[in-house]
């Protein structure tokens, strides 16, 4: 199956070459019923894996009571919903929409709304080189790859960026301006790019001197990813706005941005709106996937498998020169290689796992969540086959 052949499709994807025909836990299968191991879980989406057994369940009881009533009316389920997450968060309020873009979207406009109250005129959101935010016009002014936007000029203003990991650099950049300073803890897109120690508690103090306020992205590192239901509840602070999505609700399109402090009370009725977001349906599949991720045992195990895929990776590839770094946090894991190949997504399909591989040398492992010890190491002998013995 390739682009050619898809001509009602827009070809946003390029050529795809693999036919996904059902899933089943960490594996999918082709409509040849060839299997593989999904590393990849539809890029951070499906963390219990596919057709888990409560989010099927779900999925049938609210279907059959309702799936969608519009955001004018109330609904128990996403009031459920926004209170857990606030309570897991230790955030006070809640925006629900459909996408991780839409989740930044609504993070923007309310710094703007909020630069009115401090009267600040042209406002503008410091964010990070090599950031990615999402793919609307405002998200590919803000995020931090030139790729994304060179295509699509006029950027939307009010958005500079600054270098990831250096806290001088927000120090410089710094004008009285400047109303927000937004940073994904651990860049996904850019290639898992791991917060040095202390840098974003800096961040953290500078936006408190500052009155500025602080968006953490977890659209991908949020949902167990990294071994906490959010990456920032490792780094001792909290941000003023939060987005996730991805996976919160296990596929079902969710997006959601979290408030508190100054952050809160921001939107007015009429500011702001989503027909989807937050519907009974998905607002109930997204309690059942929180429930299931905040299990001890399903946190636990992302450690687990983290350390153990990183070790055995690190190991597999000490001697061999082609590996320039194997990092990670939780299941959130990259080998950078010092060169491109154009093909390793391919060649880790023919040996039976789905990857993604960035810049043509950053091989990205987003496993599901519930993964075992024997799949960690299918995936580990796997990539070791190709990038030790494949003649890369
Ligand atoms: C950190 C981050 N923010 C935002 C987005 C955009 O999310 P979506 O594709 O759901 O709009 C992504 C998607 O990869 C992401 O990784």
């Amino acid at each position: 199956m390739t682009a050619d052949n898809c001509p009602a499709l827009m070809n946003t994807y390029g050529a795809r070459n693999l036919k996904i025909c059902r899933g089943e836990g960490v594996y999918v299968f082709d409509e040849h019923g060839n299997r593989y191991l999904d590393a990849l879980s539809g890029i951070a989406v499906n963390g219990l894996g596919h057709s888990h057994p409560a989010v099927l369940a779900t999925i049938e009881l609210q279907a059959k009571k309702i799936i969608h009533a519009s955001n004018l009316y109330y609904t128990d389920s996403q009031q459920k919903l926004a209170e857990k997450l606030c309570s897991i968060a230790g955030m006070e309020s809640v925006f629900f929409c459909n996408s991780g873009s839409e989740a930044n979207e609504t993070a923007i406009k309310i710094s703007r709304k909020y630069a009115m109250k401090r009267e600040i005129s042209s406002p503008k959101i410091l964010t990070a080189f090599n950031s990615f935010h999402g793919r609307s016009l405002a998200n590919i002014s803000a995020s931090g790859k030139a790729k994304y936007r060179d295509n699509f000029f006029p950027r939307v203003e009010g958005f500079d960026h600054i270098v990831f990991n250096d806290i001088n650099s927000l120090y410089d950049q710094y004008t009285d301006d400047v109303v927000a300073v937004m940073l994904e803890p651990i860049q996904g897109e850019g290639g898992v790019i791991l917060p040095d120690n202390d840098y974003l508690k800096a961040v953290r103090e500078f936006c408190d001197k500052t009155g500025c306020l602080l968006i953490l992205d977890e659209v991908q590192s949020g949902n167990g990813r990294t071994g906490s239901f959010f990456a920032f509840q490792q780094l001792n602070l909290t941000p003023d706005i939060l987005t996730t999505a991805k996976g919160l609700a296990n596929g079902l399109p969710v997006g959601a941005c979290l408030v508190r402090g100054a952050a809160k009370d921001i939107l007015s009725p009429g500011d702001h709106g989503s027909t989807f977001g937050g519907n009974s349906l998905v607002a109930e599949v997204a309690l059942t996937v929180i429930d299931e991720i905040m299990k001890p045992s399903t946190l636990t195990n992302v450690k687990r498998q983290g350390r153990l895929i990183v070790d055995s990776l690190k190991e597999a590839f000490l001697n061999n020169l082609k590996v320039k770094d194997v990092r990670g946090i939780g299941l959130m894991i990259a080998i950078e290689l010092f060169d491109e190949y154009p093909d390793l997504m391919e060649r880790a399909q023919a040996n039976g796992i789905l990857i993604n591989v960035i810049d043509k040398k950053i091989v990205r492992l987003l496993p599901p969540l519930i993964l075992t010890d024997a799949q960690a190491a299918e995936i580990c002998s796997a990539l070791s086959r190709i990038i030790n013995d494949g003649a890369l």
